[in-house]
């Protein structure tokens, strides 16, 4: 089964796409963490990406469809996966599709995680990733054991530098003019369907799963 999760920064792409990769087993493909993990090894491709990701804006998409790409070749994919935050442009979107048709795939669903502005800012302003591993945590919805400290590997817990307010702002201004236009591409082919990603983590994973055992059973 191959998924893409689209949706605002915020809305929950992430903590979702862990909890469905593990239930469905299934590669959890994020384009932010891999883009992450360029900066920290500082290759020619985090360079380039980084200045583009402390000011909230897209990287350019040569860089993100070749990331992409190279990742869904990967034997791991053959299963199917999960895309959090690819496609972000039509550009990008037209280029998944011929990625996936070059590989005899197409995409199974699209679930639109669909929430206001004034919703996730403070979800962002809360969040806390740990420096090491990467493992998401909320100050107040999913607080880790103890204050500071990753559950899962003790790492150091930080507050993302583009989870600052004003660039915060500028990712929902990008989300608006670069990836909203989206809804309309995969509206279109039927396969998207909408998640109140307003609910709580428990209850917006429930909807997925039953829209993802519905789409099993037809
Ligand atoms: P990326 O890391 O993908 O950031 P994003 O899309 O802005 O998404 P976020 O990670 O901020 O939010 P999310 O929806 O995953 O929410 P999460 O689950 O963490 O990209 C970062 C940057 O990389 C981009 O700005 C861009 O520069 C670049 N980039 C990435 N992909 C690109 C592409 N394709 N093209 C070009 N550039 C690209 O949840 C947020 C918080 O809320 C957490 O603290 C969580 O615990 C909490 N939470 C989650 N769900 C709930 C809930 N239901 N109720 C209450 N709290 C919740």
């Amino acid at each position: 089964m191959i998924l893409v999760l689209l949706g605002p920064p915020g809305s929950g792409k992430g903590t979702q796409a862990k909890l469905i990769a593990e239930a469905k087993k299934l590669p959890h493909i994020s384009l932010g963490d891999l883009l992450r993990e360029e900066v920290r090894i500082e290759s020619e491709i985090g360079k380039r990406a980084k200045e583009f990701m402390d000011a909230g804006k897209l990287v350019p998409d040569e860089l993100t469809i070749e990331l992409a790409k190279k990742r869904v070749s990967r034997p791991d994919c053959q299963v199917g996966f999960i895309m959090d935050g690819f496609p972000r442009s039509p550009i990008q979107a037209e280029a998944f599709d011929k990625m996936l048709k070059e590989l005899n795939r197409s995409i199974d669903f699209v679930l639109y995680f669909k929430i206001s502005e004034e919703e996730v800012v403070s979800r962002l302003s809360g969040r806390r990733s740990c420096k090491d591993c990467g493992a998401v945590y909320h100050l107040e919805n999913s607080p880790p054991k103890t204050a500071g400290k990753c559950d899962a590997c003790g790492g150091e817990l930080i507050l993302r530098k583009d989870d600052d307010p004003g660039v915060i702002r500028t990712r929902f201004e990008v989300y608006d003019k670069s990836t909203k236009p989206l809804i309309d591409y995969y509206g279109k082919t039927g396969k998207m369907v909408e998640i109140d990603a307003s609910l709580p983590i428990d209850k917006a994973f429930n909807n997925v799963l039953k829209i993802l055992a519905n789409a099993t059973a037809l």
